[in-house]
């Protein structure tokens, strides 16, 4: 069993015990096993190892956990984007553009997106992704939408209720019916969780409801797009089901915000419900930003990731995303910091990552950087010096 030591590390984010909410050690060193962290302690007194990372005194930190992203699509809207900036606003509408060039795309095709945005991401120091179906819309492309994201991830996600398609335009209440029945259960064996866009021109909450107890029924997770565009039920369904997620945040009510407060777990470490903000999203809209210091002063677990997809955020840097959260959400880097690693960790009901730990995962990210702060304070800049997933540096 060979073992491999990360030391000389200046400022280690643990995310469990340390200096702080993120657990900070100084001159650290962690030791890794067969992909696993085994032990973490004072570079002084590291045990021996078969090999040796020097991280020459930066940063190290779990890797980032994005948490909901949509990687498999066709096509490019980057005309809609350049619209948007000149005024036009975002509906959700272009949706249905990409789901044209997906349904026209090859599987090979396809697979080449997943892979080159799950490629530069992980390059950007994202170790563990979450990816999406969601414009195949019929029930041979959504199949196949999830059978290659199951080929890049193990979070994958059945969106089938992202749009209605243009051919059910006139007849919403029978495109629900092929998402519970047979496209559910087409998708079900590639799938972990079940998403709905629920949304006026989405989803309503009724559609919403009865989509995700089927995927529930199937033994999928449910998350939910909620409350992204206009006030909205969704929040509160999200909480309803036992949701892991709900996701954008950015219209809350003061009753969305109780709800979410009110599945706060009894040993105080936040909530079973997490509220994942996708600041990204609000940049490429031009749209407010959801209100973070209110879910948090609230008690709620925050979660943020990159919401990745070609319509309404084309960018795959948590970085980018933390910056955003502090310059634009009030967060603070440590909150913002939490909330991209073991935040997105928990919106995945995962213990194992976004936390350096004996026994998690040894996904950790070296920064060409002293400390974490500069993730936010040199935003744009590309601070990923070295990525190690499961152990082994790709
Ligand atoms: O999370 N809100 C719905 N889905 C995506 C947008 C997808 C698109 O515009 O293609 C989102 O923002
Ligand atoms: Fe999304």
């Amino acid at each position: 069993m060979s073992s491999l030591l990360v030391d000389n590390i200046g400022e280690l984010v643990t995310n469990g015990t340390g200096e702080g909410p993120l657990g900070i050690r100084r001159d650290a060193a962690v030791l890794v096993e067969e992909g696993r962290v085994v032990w973490v302690g004072p570079s002084a007194y590291a045990p021996a190892a078969d090999r040796r990372l020097d991280a020459g005194g930066a940063a190290v930190l779990p890797g980032f956990v994005d948490s909901h992203a949509h990687l498999v699509f066709a096509g490019d809207r980057a005309a809609e984007f350049a619209a948007r900036m000149a005024g036009e606003p975002y509906t959700g509408g272009g949706i249905r553009t990409t789901v044209g060039a997906t349904r026209a795309a090859t599987d090979d095709e396809l697979r080449a997106t997943v892979r080159r945005l799950r490629g530069e991401a992980l390059r950007q120091g994202t170790t563990t992704m979450e990816i999406k179906s969601g414009y195949g819309l019929t029930v041979a492309d959504e199949a196949r939408s999830l059978r290659i994201a199951a080929e890049s991830s193990t979070e994958t996600t059945f969106l089938g209720a992202h749009v209605v398609p243009a051919e059910y335009a006139d007849r919403p209440d029978d495109y629900v019916e092929l998402v519970c029945g047979p496209m559910l259960a087409a998708a079900a064996p590639y799938a972990k969780w079940v998403d709905v866009f629920c949304e006026q021109g989405a989803f309503d909450v009724d559609h919403a409801r009865a989509i995700l107890a089927a995927g529930q029924a199937a033994g999928l997770g449910v998350r939910i797009h909620a409350n992204q565009l206009g006030p909205g039920p969704g929040v509160q369904l999200g909480v309803e089901l036992d949701a892991a997620s709900v996701d954008h945040c950015t219209h809350l009510s003061d009753a969305d915000v109780d709800a979410l407060a009110g599945t706060a777990h009894s040993d105080g470490s936040g909530t079973r419900t997490v509220a994942t903000l996708l600041p990204g999203a609000e940049f490429s809209t031009r749209s407010p930003y959801p209100d973070a210091r209110r879910l948090l002063d609230a008690g709620v677990t925050v979660a943020l990731a990159t919401d990745c997809n070609p319509g309404s955020s084309y960018t795959s840097s948590m970085a980018f995303c933390v910056a955003l959260a502090v310059r634009e959400m009030r967060m603070t880097p440590a909150e913002a910091v939490w909330a991209a690693t073991a935040g997105g960790a928990r919106a995945l009901r995962r213990d194992d990552i976004g936390v350096l730990a004996p026994g998690a995962r040894a996904d950790l990210v070296v920064l060409d950087a002293p400390s974490y702060l500069h993730l936010a304070y040199r935003p744009g800049v590309p601070l990923i010096h070295q990525v190690m997933r499961n152990g082994v540096t790709p």
